[in-house]
């Protein structure tokens, strides 16, 4: 048994449950922080970072609610210098791809773990395939109907185990360090042709609808979501969705020696775990 401890920021959600989960399986001491887990780690209060720190060999870093959020930047930075100081040797920090804001956070960190001596790896990931299966869009393909303010864009949705098993590896083998670990799905498809394959795998119908950014952020407003979320996405929608992002990476086969999970796998196997009945 390892005596190692990793801490797993946002160890509730979509990326940070499958790394706790792996890391068990490891015989690593998983430390789920967030909120609302027995760990509490708010990023907006530092008071609750040096405890969640405390005795930790790596720290598996999920910024919440997104990156996009003007100064995750700079609160990224500040847990990597406490991060260090608390003795921790290695952080692992994800990222979304083309983002702008993303990137100022892996640079803040690269930049603080360099200073302090901490070794550094960005996971780099495309929009994941679990944002349909488990996220914000599962809630709407489950009525039916899934309208975004995305036309015949192509995306490589990655699936948030091949994010689960890079982050692991990252955080416990050695060979990650220093390295940029761009992650996305084998294969870029349109937002109409995933919920195709949602439908299909799930036997449900579903549909999706193109509409525009002001009809989106109307019938999020209308919906009843909050001002600063409906803010997030828009921002998103505008901003990373514009072909940017096209290209499938050879990221996961890099890292892992092994090929990237299709989205028809990833969402036969949320069905197949009964995840939509
Ligand atoms: N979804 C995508 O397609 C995509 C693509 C690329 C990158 N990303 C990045 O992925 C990150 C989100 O990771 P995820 O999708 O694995 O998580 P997630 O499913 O969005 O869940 C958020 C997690 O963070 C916790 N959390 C929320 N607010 C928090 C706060 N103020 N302080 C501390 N913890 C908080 C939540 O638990 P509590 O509610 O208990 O606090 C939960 O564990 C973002 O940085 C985003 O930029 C997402």
């Amino acid at each position: 048994m390892s005596e190692q401890t990793i801490l797993v920021t946002g160890g509730t959600g979509t990326t940070g449950a499958r790394v706790a989960q792996r890391l068990r399986a490891r015989g690593v001491t998983a430390r789920v922080a967030s909120r609302t887990s027995p760990c509490h780690l708010d990023w907006a209060d530092p008071g609750s970072w040096d405890p969640a720190l405390a005795r930790v060999d790596a720290v598996w870093l999920a910024y919440a609610p997104d990156l996009a959020v003007p100064g995750s930047d700079d609160v990224l930075a500040a847990v990597t210098r406490r991060a260090a100081a608390a003795g921790v040797r290695r952080v692992v920090l994800l990222s979304g791809r083309g983002e702008p804001a993303a990137q100022a956070a892996e640079l803040a960190v690269r930049a603080a773990a360099d200073e302090a001596g901490l070794a550094w790896t960005v996971v780099r990931c495309s929009w994941f395939v679990q944002n349909f299966t488990e996220g914000q869009f599962a809630g709407p393909l489950r009525d039916g109907e899934l309208a975004l303010p995305v036309d015949d864009v192509v995306e490589p949705f990655v699936d948030a185990d091949d994010i689960a098993d890079v982050a692991v590896a990252a955080l416990l083998d050695d060979g990650h360090a220093g390295r940029v670990h761009e992650l996305t799905g084998p294969r870029a498809l349109t937002f109409a042709a995933a919920v195709a394959e949602v439908a299909a795998a799930t036997g449900r119908p579903m549909r999706f609808r193109s509409v525009t950014l002001a009809e989106h952020t109307a019938e999020l407003a209308a919906a009843g979501v909050p001002e600063d979320v409906v803010a997030l996405l828009t921002h998103l929608f505008r901003e990373v969705l514009d072909g940017r992002n096209a290209s499938p990476t050879d990221g996961v086969q890099r890292a892992l020696g092994r090929p990237a999970t299709d989205l028809t796998e990833a969402v036969r196997r949320s069905a197949a775990a009964g995840c939509w009945t």
